[in-house]
């Protein structure tokens, strides 16, 4: 199975998706950097998912807050203080180190080595900004995107006319000094999350954590992961983060076993009643009204009229982790091949079934030879018409079994080919990626019918 994953960072980085880091000088092991596909497939998940919770949902609104932020945030947040370390151990022979809970056995996997005992390893980013490098001047990348909604917590709430239940979406950047980083873009230093905080009353926490369980799972379904390859996992109270009242994970079956792809949190009144206490402002709500939302207001009984911290359920998945998640799921391998190309061709061929929502390219436009130049042109015209309505390639280099292949490989979803008959019928021909099936359609209504198929 870690033939796979071998597999996908060679396509990754032979068509683009992702690259090494800093690759000239010898890469750098902190992250990755996404191509010209892996940026397109990034944000397709990461719009699908904004559309989902800000559009799909009801009472949730988008923020996008600074990564850099005061330092007292991470005092209050626990991350400086409380559990946000992980243990340590370091080879007395090689001086590797290593995180110790992912270790099998109690020697250096390297070289055989003795340990030394476990020590806490603090994994906040430091930084420091302005001019002068001292200890008033130090500053923390965020480790998690959710700490700058809780310090617009009563912006949101003044701004807006949400009343709870009601929740606050961000996708953005997040920076962990991990020990071990690894497993290609799994476990990275600098990674993005996208992340709900739901405010609610701590009677309703339960329902709502439930509630978003059920959605969070649901999501990456709709999106075409296979249920075989999804599950649950309960994370035992001696294993909770600092903050966390409950959690349950979203695992997936990765070739390199079950892991957490997010997770879906109760975490109390943890992070607005320790903003209250350090920062001197009152984040407690005031309960005056029912919920703003007609359709929650039913569901959920919520008019209490008291002044509380809300309890907070939050649901926490990495962009970069689904984007693994996504291209793993999607890779089939036909042997054989499926298409006929000019040599008889007997190896494998690669097919990336993403869903088309997440597809980096939507159509490519092939004509079906390149010597023909009024083929050619007629081929270019198409594409022309098409850019400004989806992510198109043109291609016409190769047989046109090759092209096929390379854009199945890629997962574009429909090919469009120009032939002989399109001069004179003024149409062409729509392979869908999955199905194969081809459907002649003519030009003037080419627009409309790709529109059709791609959004429906
Ligand atoms: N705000 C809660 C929080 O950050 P977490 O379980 O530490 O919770 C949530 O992280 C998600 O963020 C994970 O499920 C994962 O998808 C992503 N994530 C965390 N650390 C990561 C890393 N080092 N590299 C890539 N993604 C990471």
């Amino acid at each position: 199975m870690q033939n796979l994953m071998q597999k996908i960072i060679s396509l990754c980085k032979r068509r683009g998706f992702v690259y090494p880091s800093s690759e000239i000088y010898g890469g750098f092991g902190s992250g990755y950097d996404f191509g010209p596909l892996g940026v397109e497939m990034k944000n397709n998940i990461k719009m699908a998912w904004w559309e989902e919770i800000t559009q799909v949902q009801e009472n949730i609104v988008g923020l996008d807050a600074a990564i850099l932020m005061s330092p007292k945030v991470w005092d209050a947040s626990g991350h400086l203080t409380a559990g946000f370390a992980d243990e340590l151990v370091e080879c007395k022979k090689c001086h590797h180190r290593f995180r110790k809970d992912f270790l099998e056995k109690e020697k250096c996997p390297d070289c055989g080595g003795e340990l030394t005992l476990p020590k806490k390893f603090n994994l906040m980013m430091k930084t420091f900004v302005g001019p002068v490098e001292d200890e008033a001047s130090v500053a923390y990348l965020r480790a998690e995107t959710c700490q700058g909604i809780y310090l617009n917590f009563l912006n949101v709430l003044n701004s807006s006319r949400l009343k709870i239940p009601f929740g606050i979406a961000q996708i953005g950047k997040a920076f962990r000094n991990e020990i071990t980083p690894g497993n290609f873009i799994y476990r990275t230093r600098e990674f993005e999350q996208m992340e709900l905080q739901w405010f609610c009353h701590p009677k309703t926490a339960n329902k709502f954590f439930e509630y978003w369980k059920g959605i969070r799972m649901k999501w990456y379904l709709s999106l075409g992961i296979k249920k075989e390859n999804l599950r649950f996992k309960e994370i035992p109270k001696e294993e909770l983060a600092h903050y966390a009242k409950r959690v349950v994970d979203i695992e997936y079956k990765f070739p390199f076993g079950w892991k957490e792809i997010e997770g879906i949190h109760n975490r109390g009144d943890w992070d607005l009643s320790n903003h209250s206490k350090h920062s001197g402002q009152d984040l407690r709500y005031v309960d005056e009204l029912r919920s703003s939302s007609p359709s929650l207001r039913s569901v959920f009984d919520e008019e209490t009229k008291e002044k509380y911290f809300p309890y907070i359920i939050e649901t926490s998945a990495g962009a970069d982790r689904s984007f693994l998640t996504f291209l793993i799921d999607a890779y089939h391998e036909i042997k054989g091949g499926r298409t006929k190309t000019t040599k008889a061709v007997k190896e494998e061929e690669v097919v990336l079934k993403l869903d088309k929502k997440l597809a980096p390219i939507k159509v490519a436009v092939l004509p079906l030879v390149k010597n023909k130049p009024e083929l050619v042109k007629k081929a270019k015209e198409v594409y022309q018409m098409l850019k400004p309505h989806f992510v198109c390639q043109y291609d016409e280099a190769d047989s046109i079994g090759r092209r096929y292949r390379r854009q199945d490989e890629i997962g574009t979803y429909l090919c469009l080919t120009l032939d002989f008959e399109s001069l004179k019928q003024d149409d062409l021909t729509i392979r869908n990626r999955d199905t194969m099936k081809q459907q002649r359609v003519k030009i003037n209504d080419l627009v409309r019918t790709l529109k059709e198929k791609l959004e429906n």
